[in-house]
């Protein structure tokens, strides 16, 4: 097999990867470890940037999401037992954020790939990277697991394969310098058959600790609790999940949420990661290869699409006009965004969570922080601008 770029992954970077290369005239396969199915079922992300929402409908991948998101242009911030309502539109001259689940945006960018007659192999194993420090990389693998190992000869080979792909590892350790804080705390995500209890996201830090309130639909909704990240989600059950909530969500004046039947019930660690660089010799890694956030800034899908307009850009150059200098830069351009996502996702997580190692002294001062967006124009204008996207540099 050849193609110009072999992907390695077919989650939000692998995939918008392959599309950003085909509206450019490049040729790419991705291979992918999981089944189609496991890769549409997978609950992960919630939230879009407003930029990532305006690509997908460049690329014609917009029509669902249009249909079915749910278009935010406000966060509730809640400690004390009360709310405050940021007004994120008006602090971004308009712009907002789209509650749109991660495995529907893989769904539509999985059957308009195939549309285009583009190819991804799901239900690899073996995916090996070859070359990469050579003119002739080649990516080697088996189909079907347990199949004749078969090969990809390309031009690049981009790590598009999460925390614990591969891709990473080939950038040589002595080459690499990565980066790490590992939070004491965990989130407990559920999907409940629900109504909706209120009409924008929460992000509550009382004193039972973290809980965030998000959608899905009008009657199915995603929410996540502060948790000890070893704890046994056996341990969790239905009622003790429900009682959890309602004390960290529930405000002083009244307000009640709404339950349901718990669908779906998981723990994930919380921890910030960055590899630099993110490149060797005709390797690229992008996404959660890269880097990881904690999830309380909504960033870690963002920013691995934000990786790979920068990659299609830099190949684009480099195809069409043999200009090699953005693909050299590839790494130190989106490390720049990475840092500030990074930033972010650590500054939401620290002022929410509660965290037993932490102060007195520490905690009053995440309070101070909160207090600083409810009355500072300037302290909302940052958290607002932060959470809708960036600008590209
Ligand atoms: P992945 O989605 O991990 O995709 C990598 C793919 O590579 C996988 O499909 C994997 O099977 C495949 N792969 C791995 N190894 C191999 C191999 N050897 N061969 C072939 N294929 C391989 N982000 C947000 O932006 N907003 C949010 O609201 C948000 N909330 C989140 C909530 C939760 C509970 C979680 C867990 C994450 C959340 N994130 C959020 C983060 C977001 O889901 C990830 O950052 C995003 O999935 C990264 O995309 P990726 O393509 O880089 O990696
Ligand atoms: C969701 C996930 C997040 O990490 C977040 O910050 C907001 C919403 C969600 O799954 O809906």
């Amino acid at each position: 097999m050849r193609t110009q770029v072999g992907i390695i992954g077919a989650g939000p970077a692998g995939l918008f990867l392959a599309h950003l290369l085909h509206r450019a005239g490049i040729a790419a396969v991705n291979l992918e470890a999981r089944s189609r199915a496991d890769v549409e079922g997978t609950v992960r992300a919630g939230v879009l940037e407003h930029w990532v929402t305006a690509l997908m409908h460049e690329l014609g991948l917009g029509e669902r999401m249009a249909r079915e998101g749910h278009f935010h242009d406000g966060i509730s911030l809640q400690w004390d037992r009360r709310r405050h309502h940021v007004d994120i539109g008006a602090l971004t001259d308009g712009k907002r954020v789209t509650v749109y689940p991660q495995h529907e945006v893989l769904k539509d960018l999985i059957v308009k790939r195939l549309g285009d007659g583009g190819e991804i192999v799901f239900g690899v194993g073996g995916t090996t990277i070859h070359g990469v420090d050579t003119g002739q990389p080649s990516l080697s693998f088996r189909r079907d697991r347990d199949g004749n190992q078969e090969v990809l000869h390309c031009d690049y080979v981009v790590g598009a394969d999460g925390f614990h792909g591969p891709g990473r590892q080939a950038i040589p350790p002595s080459l690499r310098t990565e980066y790490q804080k590992v939070y004491p705390f965990g989130w407990l995500g559920i999907l409940t058959k629900a109504p909706l209890s209120w009409h924008e996201l929460i992000y509550a830090n009382q004193d039972e600790g973290f809980a965030l309130l998000s959608t899905r639909s009008p009657d199915m909704q995603r929410m996540y609790v502060q948790c000890d990240p070893a704890d046994d989600i056996a341990n969790w059950s239905d009622a003790r999940i429900w009682h959890a909530l309602h004390a960290r969500l529930e405000t002083g004046d009244g307000w009640r949420l709404q339950e349901g039947e718990i669908l779906q019930k998981g723990i994930i660690p919380l921890r910030s990661f960055v590899c630099e660089p993110m490149q060797h010799g005709r390797l690229f890694i992008a996404g959660d290869a890269a880097h990881i956030v904690p999830p309380t800034g909504a960033k870690g899908l963002n920013l691995a699409v934000a990786d790979v307009l920068v990659l299609s850009r830099a190949l684009e150059a480099k195809y069409r006009r043999n200009d090699q200098a953005a693909l050299d830069r590839y790494s130190e351009t989106c490390l720049r965004r990475v840092w500030k996502g990074e930033r972010f996702s650590w500054y939401m997580t620290t002022m929410l969570h509660r965290n037993e190692a932490e102060t007195d002294f520490e905690r009053r001062i995440h309070f101070a922080d909160l207090d600083l967006v409810r009355t500072s124009r300037a302290a909302a204008m940052s958290l607002a601008e932060n959470y809708v996207g960036l600008p590209f540099d």
